[in-house]
């Protein structure tokens, strides 16, 4: 191991203009807007226009976080955009945005692992620069969730949004302590079931729509993220009580809240952007990690705690110290 710390000095965040309401939804499905907010959180979620793309998305939340850190595309060495909507089967998304930002000496890939696929992505980009594969990396989760809902399906069809979230990973020598303390991911394929999209290249040849059981991907969620969360905190030799904020994957509000019962938090350690946004995959933790800094709860040298679980089942946790120590 090195003694080599991976920053994360900036984040950036897009969402699409078109907001659709509770309300909106129930003119065509049947629901209404006080089921969903007692049961999910959710008051609204943004959903892209016509045309609109996952790499318009991820370009956007992009250029935010590079002018933030004061960066442009010539700058990255790796690109790495977690997706479950890529604009294409191939080539990438992150392809596309390498282009897009003209960075052209970066690598870019995409990764998949659902909701928790900003976690991996984060994880992996980690390793990388660690092993010296490059000072900068891009890290993106964008998602164009919409596309893959079923509208007549109000079990699945009011829980999703669209939207970006993207974050500076910079290497350093000097700043013990800052960064990514640690990550832990988790895999379990005998729950792929559970939460799924019946379409695919392999199997129909369509792209295909949510298929979720809510109750046990509930039940998953509550038990494997509170654990992916006790092993973080061990593998970066922290407790509960170092933690300023918990970033968690927005899903559902009952979630969220059980989580923070469970780490003994107060409430307003919290950042919730469920309500907002509703569970925009890959994208919701960058984006409740944008919002919180933006609006200056989030502030340089705290610590963030960051967890999620997706279809697969896919989960896991990240600690991170965001920004960087002051010039001395
Ligand atoms: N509007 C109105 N009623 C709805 C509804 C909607 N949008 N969706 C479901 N219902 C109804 C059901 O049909 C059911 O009616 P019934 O009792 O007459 O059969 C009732 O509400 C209860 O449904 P149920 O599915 O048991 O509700 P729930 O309390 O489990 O809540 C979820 C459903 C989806 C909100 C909840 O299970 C959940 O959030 N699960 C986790 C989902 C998640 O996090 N997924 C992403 C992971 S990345």
């Amino acid at each position: 191991m090195s003694n080599q710390q991976v920053l994360m000095t900036a984040v950036g965040s897009y969402l699409p203009a078109k907001v659709v309401s509770n309300d909106d939804l129930s003119t065509f499905v049947d629901t209404d807007d006080t089921w969903i907010r007692r049961r999910t959180g959710i008051s609204q979620r943004h959903i892209v226009a016509e045309g609109e793309t996952t790499a318009d998305l991820a370009k956007h939340a992009a250029l935010e976080a590079l002018a933030n850190a004061k960066l442009t595309g010539d700058d990255i060495d790796i690109i790495i955009v977690a997706t479950t909507t890529p604009d294409n089967t191939f080539p990438s998304t992150a392809s596309k945005l390498q282009h897009q930002l003209g960075a052209k000496t970066a690598i870019a890939f995409d990764v998949q692992a659902v909701c928790a696929g900003f976690i991996y992505a984060l994880d992996i980009a980690d390793a990388m620069l660690q092993s010296g594969r490059g000072c900068r990396a891009l890290v993106v989760g964008a998602e164009s969730f919409s596309k893959l809902l079923d509208w007549k399906d109000r079990s699945t069809c009011v829980l999703f949004g669209d939207g970006a979230g993207a974050v500076i990973l910079e290497t350093s020598q000097d700043s013990a302590d800052w960064g990514i303390r640690s990550s832990v991911l988790h895999s379990d394929g005998a729950y792929r079931d559970i939460l799924y999209v019946d379409g695919g290249p392999s199997i129909n040849g369509k792209v295909g729509h949510v298929r979720m059981e809510g109750k046990e991907v509930f039940r998953h969620a509550v038990e494997k993220l509170a654990e992916v969360m006790d092993e973080a905190l061990v593998a970066a030799k922290m407790s509960f009580e170092d933690i300023d904020w918990f970033v968690p994957h927005q899903a559902n509000i009952r979630i969220i809240d059980a989580m923070q019962k469970k780490m003994g938090l107060a409430s307003d350690r919290v950042v919730r952007t469920v309500d907002k946004h509703a569970n925009t995959s890959a994208a919701s933790i960058p984006l409740a990690l944008a919002t919180a800094i933006n609006d200056g709860r989030i502030q340089n040298g705290n610590v963030v705690a960051m967890e999620a679980i997706g279809g697969g089942l896919v989960w896991g946790a990240a600690l991170v110290k965001f920004g960087r120590p002051a010039l001395t």
